[in-house]
């Protein structure tokens, strides 16, 4: 029996980097980002955090590191990527050569305060202790720092089968869950209101999909990382989830 969330964060985080690598320096970006895709999603979170070339973001559950090349590559910000899974420990470094150490959320290897500006995006619904991590992300991050959140919040409840693994909190359990961490919301955006991606970005994440697919057609990771992906897509096109940028401060 796999586990299907290392399944699709370890051997498919590594197998994404050798089909990136295959197509193209510039597929690294798109192929590296597993669940927070849309460029206007991360482009609305760099300036919302007001990242500057002097800050070191702290990107927590970072994956494949296209987030945190995204962010580097338009504001000049130093990214620092915290990961549990090897492989995608392995995929980050291999496509972005960020520093990138293997750890998990609940336990980020920092001294408290030492970073201005943190993200973790797609993330706190994959741990069954958010409060946990909400408590260490604040822990590492100075008085006033900024916190990316991107989050998928459950609406209603229905029959539907939900992704295995994923915790989705309710919007008022997560606002309860922030400001017991110490964070308040200064501004946050629905991912439904970014619209689609671009079709030149669009374009190469199928790319770098149909050369997954090519590889690993037959393979169960494949197959049950791709299920987790749909499972996530039915749900936020019936809207019962809700996916959410927010740009949080540190009090
Ligand atoms: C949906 S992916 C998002 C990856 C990346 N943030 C992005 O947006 O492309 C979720 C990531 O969270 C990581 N993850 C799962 N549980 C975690 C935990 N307890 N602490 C930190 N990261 C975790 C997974 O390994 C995976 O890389």
């Amino acid at each position: 029996m796999t586990d299907p969330m290392s399944d699709e964060f370890d051997a498919v985080a590594a197998w994404t980097a050798d089909a990136a690598v295959s197509l193209g320096a510039s597929y690294y970006i798109p192929a590296g980002c597993r669940g927070s895709g849309s460029p206007a999603a991360l482009s609305w979170l760099v300036d919302a955090l007001a990242l500057t070339s002097s800050d070191r973001l702290l990107d927590v559950g970072a994956g494949v590191g296209g987030p945190a090349a995204f962010a580097a590559q338009s504001s000049s910000a130093r990214p620092v990527l915290a990961e549990p899974e090897p492989g995608a420990c392995r995929a980050a470094r291999r496509l972005f050569g960020f520093p990138t150490v293997r750890a998990a959320a609940e336990a980020l290897p920092f001294a408290s305060g030492s970073f201005d500006v943190a993200w973790c995006l797609g993330v706190l619904c994959t741990t069954d202790d958010q409060p946990g991590v909400l408590a260490e992300l604040r822990r590492v991050l100075a008085a006033g720092g900024h916190l990316g959140l991107l989050v998928f919040t459950v609406d209603r409840a229905s029959n539907r089968p939900h992704p295995t693994g994923n915790h989705f909190p309710t919007a008022p359990a997560l606002r309860t869950m922030l400001r017991d961490a110490g964070f308040d919301i200064a501004a946050s955006k629905e991912m439904s209101a970014f619209g689609p991606e671009p079709a030149g970005w669009r374009r190469q994440v199928d790319m770098v999909d149909a050369e997954l697919d090519r590889r690993h057609h037959d393979d169960e990771s494949w197959q049950i990382a791709q299920r987790q992906s749909s499972t996530i897509g039915r749900l936020l096109e019936v809207g019962e989830l809700t996916g959410s940028v927010l740009d949080l401060r540190a009090d």
